[in-house]
């Protein structure tokens, strides 16, 4: 069975990835799976310089999902090139770097220290971070308008060694236009979903649960909607797509790449049971032979609809 994938030119042996923010840097997960097993690692999202997150409660745990509201937290970029990638290269896995910015010249300047001495295999842009420069409101995303979606992109590409992926918001009216303007500025590809805006309150204190108040929503629960944000780009744009949203077993990855996803990221599951990905990419495997489909790239886009 063959169950490579090829995105932005690269070979990946499996299509199972290990989303940002909830497998740490691999190494928190040593204990539980065989690392070298993963299709790739996408590490936590830094910044260009180290931030010291929101304030707490950051995690909630809400009906079939979760809310979290993390604030970037992490040591800044060089820390990060300097201390952890090269550790995260010894584990016999594609590691995807994940960086974030409040400006153009903040993610050029994460890409520029990401192509030194050790370099990722990929760099994934988080765009879900707020929009200063574009401004128009105060919580406007960067990825939430395609003009500063595409200016950061570009610049981007400019400068990074490594093939990039442009990871989106879901909370758009239309997803399509933010990925095509990802695409045109030159992503190799396009990581959809991040988390959806929630907020949770305690009734009897009448308080919010989450320290910011309002968090991302994630886990089973937004898989429906991640999955139609992946169709809706599949059908629209041409370009390699990476499905993450509430997959928990084998045939929710198959969900994903049947709507269009080249390659998919698992999540909230590794929090819920860190050796997941072992199991899912089993499961996978089975689901695939009892379909007697050869390769994973053998489903992907083959939603049958009407008659
Ligand atoms: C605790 C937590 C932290 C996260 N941190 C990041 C992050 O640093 N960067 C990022 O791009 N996405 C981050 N995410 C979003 C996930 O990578 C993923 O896009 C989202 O949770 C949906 O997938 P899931 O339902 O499988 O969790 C985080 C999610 C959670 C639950």
């Amino acid at each position: 069975m063959d169950l490579t994938v090829t995105i932005g030119g690269m070979k990946f042996k499996n299509p199972l990835w290990a989303a940002s923010g909830t497998f740490g840097c691999g190494k928190e997960f040593v204990d539980f799976l065989d690392l070298s097993e993963v299709g790739a690692i996408v590490a936590k999202t830094v910044t260009l310089n180290p931030r010291e997150g929101n304030s707490t409660p950051r995690v909630v745990e809400t009906p079939s999902g979760m809310l979290n509201s993390i604030g970037l937290e992490n040591k800044g970029v060089e820390h990060f090139a300097a201390e952890v990638l090269p550790e995260m290269k010894r584990y016999g896995t594609r590691v995807i770097a994940s960086i974030s910015g409040f400006s153009r010249q903040e993610f050029v300047e994460c890409a520029r220290v990401l192509s030194g001495k050790s370099t990722p295999d990929a760099i994934e842009i988080n765009l879900s971070c707020p929009n200063v420069r574009h401004g128009h409101t105060k919580c406007l995303l960067m990825a939430q308008d395609p003009k500063a979606t595409k200016e950061v992109i570009r610049a981007v590409k400019k400068r990074a060694k490594a093939p990039i992926i442009a990871k989106l918001t879901p909370n758009v009216t239309d997803i399509a236009e933010i990925a095509r303007a990802a695409k045109d500025a030159g992503a190799d590809a396009i990581s959809l979903v991040n988390t959806y805006f929630g907020m949770a309150i305690d009734p009897l204190t009448m308080r919010p649960l989450l320290g910011n108040v309002v968090g991302g929503l994630s886990g089973p629960a937004i898989r429906p909607m991640a999955v139609k944000a992946v169709w809706e780009v599949y059908k629209k744009v041409k370009v390699a797509i990476i499905g993450i949203g509430g997959i928990m077993n084998g045939l929710d990855v198959a969900e994903f790449m049947i709507a269009g996803a080249n390659a998919v990221q698992i999540g909230t599951t590794n929090l819920v049971e860190p050796g997941a990905m072992t199991r899912i990419l089993r499961e996978y495997k089975e689901y695939l032979k009892k379909m007697k489909i050869s390769s994973a790239r053998n489903i992907v886009g083959r939603l049958k609809t009407g008659g």
